[in-house]
């Protein structure tokens, strides 16, 4: 399968492009933008790994990417990336600015580079999109999390319409809603809370990348039956 990942280049999204391109028979495409280096030494070695530069806060480079996902005769598009931090401020104290920024650098590229995947699966009449959420969709939100949630909020009914409207296309949405992990995402948590994370675990361990990426090659791997689901990854601690 020819599969493209946004932000492959640390955390959830380098775990789920090893656990991809370790099928032979898989050609794995991923973008970064800060960590070329590091982009760098997960292509090198592997003949199925391809890194794109694509900075999500530059339409120029947004649009280089749309074109070239043409060219990709995609299968699989993950959307991964996320630009900025998950933690902010109280509601009543965050910029409505900031609300209209976190849009424009995180949901406007996705519609963008979804649409482009969309119309080359349309024409294979196969497709599969995986959204990364968040856990905090089911769970209590943490205080600060209002951009950030809202925004995963908007992707997973995004997610819902894109199920509907080209499951008959043979295109399936589904979406990952993972629990916190240690990546660089949540590099600034205080690492008194994480220990209190683990202490209230069920499991009394964090959830990591790779257990995630574990979930997305199952999507990757499955039947088009499964269109419109939300794997949440959270041990239980929340049920809906
Ligand atoms: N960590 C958690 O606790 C947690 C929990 C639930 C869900 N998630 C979700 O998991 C996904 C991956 O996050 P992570 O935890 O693995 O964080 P991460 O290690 O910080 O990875 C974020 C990825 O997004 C890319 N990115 C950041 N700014 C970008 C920009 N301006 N343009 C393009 N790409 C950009 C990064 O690329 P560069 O580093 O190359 O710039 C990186 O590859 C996100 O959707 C996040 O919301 C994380």
């Amino acid at each position: 399968m020819n599969i493209l990942i946004t932000g492959g280049s640390c955390g959830l999204g380098k775990a789920i492009v090893y656990a991809l391109s370790n099928s032979p028979g898989n050609k794995v495409f991923f973008t970064y933008n800060r960590h070329g280096d590091e982009s760098d030494a997960i292509v090198r070695g592997k003949h199925n790994v391809i890194a794109i530069k694509c900075d999500f806060t530059n339409a120029g480079e947004i649009c280089e990417l749309e074109k070239a996902i043409t060219t990709f005769d995609l299968d699989v598009l993950i959307n991964n990336a996320y630009v900025g931090l998950p933690q902010g401020t109280y509601f009543h104290k965050t910029n409505p600015e900031s609300f209209l920024k976190s849009f424009e650098n995180n949901i406007i590229p996705i519609i963008r580079i979804t649409q482009s995947a969309i119309l080359g699966f349309r024409t294979k009449k196969f497709g599969k999109i995986i959204n990364i959420l968040t856990a905090a969709l089911v769970n209590v939100p943490p205080m600060g999390y209002s951009t950030y949630a809202s925004n995963k909020a908007y992707i997973m009914q995004l997610s819902k319409s894109w199920s509907y409207e080209y499951g008959k296309y043979n295109i399936s949405s589904n979406c990952v809603s993972p629990d916190f992990m240690l990546t660089n995402l949540s590099e600034t948590v205080d690492k008194r809370i994480v220990e209190q994370l683990k202490a209230n675990h069920p499991l009394k361990k964090i959830l990591t990348p790779e257990e995630v990426a574990d979930v997305v090659a199952f999507l990757v791997g499955t039947s088009q039956h499964i269109n419109g689901a939300n794997i949440v990854i959270n041990a239980g601690q929340n049920i809906l």
